[in-house]
């Protein structure tokens, strides 16, 4: 059952409008923005909300933020997963304040970090870890250091993942099955033929043809894909992957940023996983940038016996504020108080319960679409059945349809993720946000298919 596309024209000016009347400080603020900011926002990706102009932000708190024209939203975005353990958590802003008007970089360690690498390493059984400040910057180092310590060329990824903006990652396979630029790569050095292999999720044998070459140097994969909604892996498919790793000498990096939802220690902890390092990022310092990348003992001993201490400085793997001592603050408090495996438990609660809410206005409505839980984070697609690659995922993507549905839950005070249909819960998210969002959710649905 399509939506009539007619309908949906007319009911996404009716929440245009509505937007335009309720947010005139947001405009006068855009208006002002726009003068000397490029769409008249900081980073080029906040013009893809939808509406006219986007919603500037007064103040944040827990679940909540307020907007410059005072209206409350339940933030089910959460600055897709920065500020997943809340906006302002308490303990991690008093650790982070505390530690400001002591110094926040000296380029030496401060106590905080063997603290932080401590809980990581427990978390994720992980023994050494190295801190930056994104998520992407650690994936950078680890596929430098793949292509030192094996001496291979190439790395290989998922159709259809995004591990932040690494020139290798950024690709996808054509009709014909060859690796091309993903759309909307801007400046690929070189064709990503030349540095990536590109398989579907779920995909064993392929996996198994492209390690066979022995060119890759490391897997960097997701364990669930999170970016092109969720794709769950098969029951089989980690034992798999970890299997052909090892058989072809490639290293499997796995990049938790997004998949640390299913629990304290990610996919990793929660299903037993053996990847040879892990990289997380934009939540664990409670909302200031921190991105971390822990190693096995042996891939680290194999990185250190590779370098020289003159030149690790000038070597590709750096970032003069990473390791900071507010990150290296943040990431003790937040790991330590914040995301604890009791936060966890209630998130996921949470997510159950929007999952289930979501369910419930598609069975009323007799809509094929699904929804698929990853712990604390959600997303609905519009297909019938989960999908078990990107590639089937991407093929249900509908930019006008989403557009609608984001505008639609801003207007009633919710925001959702921006790209794509997710919603992420927070330590402090309850039953009565989650309840706000089913009774928007119910009535975006009905607008389309009632
Ligand atoms: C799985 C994954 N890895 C890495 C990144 C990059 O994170 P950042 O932009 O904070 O570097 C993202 C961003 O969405 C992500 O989803």
């Amino acid at each position: 059952m399509s939506v009539d596309r007619d309908r949906l024209g007319a009911l996404m000016r009716d929440e245009e409008n509505r937007f335009r009347a309720e947010r005139p400080e947001s405009e006068r603020a855009f208006r002002r923005a726009a003068r000397h900011m490029s769409d008249g926002v900081p980073m080029v990706w906040m013009a893809k909300w939808p509406g006219p102009w986007p919603v500037t932000v007064a103040e944040a708190s827990g679940a909540h933020f307020i907007d410059v024209d005072g209206i409350d939203h339940v933030d089910l975005c959460l600055g897709d997963t920065g500020a997943m353990c809340g906006h302002a958590p308490p303990a991690s802003v008093a650790a982070i304040a505390a530690q400001l008007p002591r110094g926040s970089t000296f380029m030496l360690p401060t106590q905080d970090a063997a603290v932080a690498a401590e809980l990581l390493a427990t978390r994720f059984g992980m023994p050494v870890w190295q801190f930056t400040l994104s998520a992407t910057d650690a994936n950078r180092a680890l596929i430098r250091y793949a292509r030192r310590v094996t001496g291979r060329p190439r790395i290989l990824v998922h159709d259809y993942s995004y591990h932040g903006t690494v020139d290798e990652a950024y690709a996808t396979l054509d009709e014909r099955g060859d690796v091309v630029a993903r759309r909307g790569n801007i400046g690929p050095p070189v064709p990503l033929a030349q540095t990536t292999s590109v398989v579907q999720f779920n995909d064993v044998e392929g996996l198994q043809a492209a390690l066979r070459t022995r060119e890759i140097a490391a897997v960097l994969i997701e364990p669930a894909l999170t970016n092109i909604g969720i794709v769950l892996p098969d029951p089989e498919y980690h034992d798999a992957v970890r299997e052909l790793c090892t058989r072809y000498g490639t290293l499997l990096i796995l990049d938790e940023t997004h998949t640390l939802s299913a629990g304290p220690g990610g996919m990793v902890g929660q299903q037993g996983l053996r990847p040879d390092a892990v990289v997380l990022g934009k939540s664990i310092a409670g909302g200031i940038p921190a991105g971390a990348y822990g190693m096995t003992e042996e891939l680290a001993g194999r990185v250190r016996a590779s370098l020289h201490l003159e030149d690790i400085d000038v070597g590709g793997v750096g970032g003069t504020l990473a390791g900071n001592a507010l990150s290296m603050a943040g990431i003790r408090a937040t790991l330590g108080s914040v995301l604890t495996p009791r936060a966890f438990e209630w998130m996921i609660a949470r997510c159950t319960e929007w999952t289930a809410g979501v369910q419930a206005a598609l069975d009323e409505f007799d809509v094929p679409w699904q929804v698929t839980q990853l712990g604390a984070r959600a997303e609905y697609s519009f297909r019938p059945t989960p999908p078990r690659d990107g590639r089937e995922a991407a093929e249900a993507d509908d930019f006008e349809l989403q557009q609608y549905l984001h505008l639609h839950a801003l207007n009633r005070g919710i925001l959702m993720t921006p790209f794509h249909n997710m919603a992420l819960m927070s330590p402090v998210t309850t039953s009565a946000d989650v309840e706000r969002h089913t009774v928007a959710f119910r009535e975006a649905v009905a607008s389309l298919y009632a």
